[in-house]
């Protein structure tokens, strides 16, 4: 039994943000933007587009590209560390929206890793035998997050949402890996949402999202050429069989040390960093989408994703499309 990707979606918001308009807010500037991440600019999310209505829209382009209808789906996992509401989840509004009234439906939160780990935890689903459709959708709206005075974190990141529906297969292959290190959480936080109680007589505050930035690039450089490498090890699959390794868009920087360590050229790692900056657990399927229609993956073709982030949290997948 393997699990394979049979259509994927993908919804970004209509406002674009340069990194000239940004350096209107913050002391920055272009310059130091692209040299430092390769982002030029990112999509923002405006009033009535946040996390739920960007997933449904990728979740319905995700199904037409697969070519089978929402009630024909068993499980719907949204990857969001930024759903609009503490609940009802983002995935019981994308399942409303899209009428996949079969379909049970929760949210994983794994931050930037929550992509592989939801598309991981699918397939877990379907070895079972329990499911053997779903729909898996990385979204976040990180915007409403940020702190837009601090200028060591909002440059870095974008909103937006990709999907991908997949199936459980008899043939191809699938070999995941996930981890997980919460000593190291404090790197990569966001208290969000922390609201005081009539106990602590506090009202509610926002608290911002707070990032030790050479701290992540450390963790992620060493960290995600281990996880490909142990998928590469027990999948026994040499890395020149790997077509593309599509990595969380973070920082080009970090995929140019991974691909040194890993001794890969750079045309093996897609990215699409500069036009949407980092969307968290959207990256690696709004890429994956952009890439499967533009006709470059072919059946066959063995692709790793690879996703790292807050947590901390790691993951890998490798498949075949
Ligand atoms: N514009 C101009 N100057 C800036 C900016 C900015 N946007 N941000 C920071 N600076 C300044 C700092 O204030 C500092 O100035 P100083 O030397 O006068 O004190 C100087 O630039 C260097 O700051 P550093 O933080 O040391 O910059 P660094 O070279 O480490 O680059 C960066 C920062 C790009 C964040 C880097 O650490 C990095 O790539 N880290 C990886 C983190 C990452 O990608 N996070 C993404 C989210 S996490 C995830 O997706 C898993």
């Amino acid at each position: 039994m393997t699990t394979k990707i049979i259509g994927t979606g993908s919804a970004v918001p209509e406002q674009v943000v340069t990194n000239d308009d940004l350096s209107k807010v913050v002391e920055t500037s272009d310059e130091w933007i692209r040299t430092r991440t390769g982002i030029r600019e990112r999509r923002i999310a405006t009033e009535g587009s946040g996390t739920s209505h960007m997933a449904a829209e990728a979740a319905r382009k995700a199904l037409e590209n697969a070519g089978i209808s929402a009630e024909e789906l068993d499980i719907i996992i949204l990857a969001t560390s930024s759903a609009d509401c503490c609940f009802p989840s983002g995935a019981c509004e994308v399942q409303a929206a899209i009428g996949a009234s079969h379909a049970v439906a929760f949210d994983l939160s794994a931050a930037c890793s929550g992509f592989v780990y939801a598309l991981n935890t699918a397939h877990s689903f379907f070895k079972a035998g329990i499911y053997k459709t779903g729909l898996v959708i990385g979204a976040d709206t990180l915007s409403k997050l940020i702190d837009w005075n601090d200028r060591g974190t909002c440059v870095l990141f974008g909103d937006g949402a990709g999907a991908a529906v997949v199936r459980a297969e008899e043939t191809g292959s699938f070999h995941m890996t996930m981890g997980a290190d919460g000593t190291r959480g404090s790197a990569l936080a966001c208290p969000g949402r922390t609201t005081g109680n009539f106990l602590t007589e506090k009202g509610p505050e926002l608290g911002y999202m707070t990032m030790d930035g050479q701290e992540v690039f450390k963790f992620a450089v060493k960290t995600v050429p281990e996880s490909i490498n142990k998928v590469l090890a027990e999948s026994e699959t040499d890395i020149e069989e790997i077509k593309y390794f599509i990595l969380h868009q973070a920082n080009y920087r970090i995929f140019e040390s991974i691909a040194k360590r890993l001794k890969i050229p750079m045309e093996k790692l897609p990215t699409n960093l500069e036009r949407f900056g980092n969307t968290s657990g959207a990256t690696i399927p709004i890429l994956l989408d952009e890439m499967n229609r533009e006709g470059k993956l072919q059946q066959g073709d063995k692709l790793i994703l690879a996703g790292f982030g807050a947590g901390l949290t790691w993951g890998a997948t490798l498949l075949e499309w």
